[in-house]
């Protein structure tokens, strides 16, 4: 995730890790140094015990009345979408903090939006979402990062502070269809990937083109995940409340191919596809995973099925873990 701090903290990473420039810094794809390397190659704060993504497991969420709607302001203006750019390890879209804003929710005060990403595997067939929920791993998993209102909308301000609640981030899951997307803005979003191909490109202009809530259609907003995390990127600072939505967003699967076949990873050798930009799910370490309380929940305990679910997402998720 986060890739807005690539430049700020890629370049603090490059100058701690390196001694010169033939050393790597963190990455996705080089055993040398993909996210298994992290606690090493970035100990602050990748070696935290309160690290995301996670797996979500659905038997052992519990209910929270307080997680109550949110109010998103500026998600159907078409005017807050101000350039795109290729990061190198994400596609990042920059937003006018001045319109864009998330409160409510149980969220601790205003938060100002300042961008998105996106997290992709390799084509259709290989998800690549960063948050698992039972196992299960999306196609695909976008983040609007927040920044608490009190730090100006400053993120170095807002990591520098130490404090748990910084960012508030939300995290939706995108599924492929062979239909056409609902979500209108994928066709706009993606028609731009062509002019940041390389990292060195310069961004591209999309005001005006689409909104947040064109890519958000058919997500229903008041269902979602919440737990207390990280970034995740190094340097994986846990200053997070995560917000993971609970239905994914359908987009056709020729659009998101578009991503792991036209967008060049940072390379200081030869140019590769971006794919896989995913970090795998971290552990709980006793944290809790909180939603809201379902009209239909039974107050009893958990039925049967519910507890061979439970048991088999705990497997896949020892499973997930002894692969890191
Ligand atoms: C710096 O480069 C030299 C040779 O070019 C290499 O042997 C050495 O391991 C590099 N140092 C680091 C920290 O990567
Ligand atoms: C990451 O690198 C480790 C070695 O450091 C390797 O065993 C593992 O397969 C790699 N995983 C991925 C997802 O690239
Ligand atoms: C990470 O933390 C664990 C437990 O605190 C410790 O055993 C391990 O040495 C640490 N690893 C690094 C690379 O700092
Ligand atoms: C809900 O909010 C109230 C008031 O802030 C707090 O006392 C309570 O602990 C919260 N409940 C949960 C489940 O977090
Ligand atoms: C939603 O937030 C806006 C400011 O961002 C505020 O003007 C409005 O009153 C809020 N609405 C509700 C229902 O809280
Ligand atoms: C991604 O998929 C392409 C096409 O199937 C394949 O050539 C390439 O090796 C894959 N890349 C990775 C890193 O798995
Ligand atoms: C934010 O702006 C206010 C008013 O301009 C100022 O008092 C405050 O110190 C600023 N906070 C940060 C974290 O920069
Ligand atoms: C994107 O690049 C194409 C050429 O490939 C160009 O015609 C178009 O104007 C560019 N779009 C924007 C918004 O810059
Ligand atoms: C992107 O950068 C590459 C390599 O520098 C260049 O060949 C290409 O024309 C650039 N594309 C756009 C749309 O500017
Ligand atoms: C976008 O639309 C707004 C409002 O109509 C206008 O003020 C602004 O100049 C437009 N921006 C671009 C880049 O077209
Ligand atoms: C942008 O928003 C304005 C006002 O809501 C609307 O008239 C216009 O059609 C929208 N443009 C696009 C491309 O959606
Ligand atoms: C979203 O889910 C809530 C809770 O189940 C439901 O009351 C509401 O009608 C749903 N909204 C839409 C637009 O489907
Ligand atoms: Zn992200």
């Amino acid at each position: 995730m986060i890739a807005f701090l690539i430049s700020f903290l890629a370049a603090l990473l490059c100058e701690s890790v390196h001694s010169n420039n033939s050393a790597v810094a963190w990455c996705y794809n080089n055993p040398l140094c993909n996210f298994t390397t992290w606690p090493e190659l970035s100990p602050h704060y990748c070696n935290g015990s309160s690290q995301s993504p996670i797996n979500i497991v659905t038997a052992q969420v519990l209910e929270n009345s307080n997680l109550t709607q949110f109010n998103f302001t500026g998600f159907d203006a078409n005017t807050t979408f101000i350039s795109m750019a290729n990061s190198g390890i994400s596609v990042v879209v920059t937003l006018d903090e001045e319109i864009m804003s998330v409160q409510g929710g149980d969220l601790p005060g205003l938060y100002v939006s300042k961008q998105f990403h996106l997290h992709w595997g390799n084509s259709s067939s290989f998800p690549g979402s960063e948050h698992t929920v039972d196992g299960k791993q999306y196609a695909m998993e976008l983040h609007i990062v927040n920044v608490h209102s009190k730090y100006n909308g400053s993120l170095s301000a807002a990591l520098a502070a130490n404090d748990s609640s910084a960012l508030a981030v939300l995290g939706f899951f995108i599924e492929g269809t062979n239909e056409a997307s609902k979500a209108k803005g994928w066709g706009v979003l993606t028609s731009f990937l062509r002019n940041i191909t390389y990292s060195g490109n310069a961004t591209v202009d999309i005001m005006n083109r689409t909104s947040m809530n064109s890519l958000l259609e058919g997500v229903n907003k008041t269902k979602y995940y919440r737990y207390r995390g990280s970034l995740t990127t190094p340097s994986c600072n846990e200053a997070v409340i995560w917000t993971v939505f609970k239905e994914p967003i359908k987009v056709n699967n020729n659009l998101i191919n578009l991503f792991s076949t036209t967008v060049f990873a940072k390379n200081a050798s030869a140019p590769v596809l971006n794919v896989n930009n995913f970090r795998g799910v971290q552990p709980l370490n006793g944290r809790v995973v909180t939603s809201q309380v379902e009209q239909t929940a039974s107050p009893t305990a958990p039925s049967s099925a519910a507890t061979s679910i439970s048991s088999l997402s705990l497997l896949l998720l020892l499973t997930s873990l002894c692969c890191l």
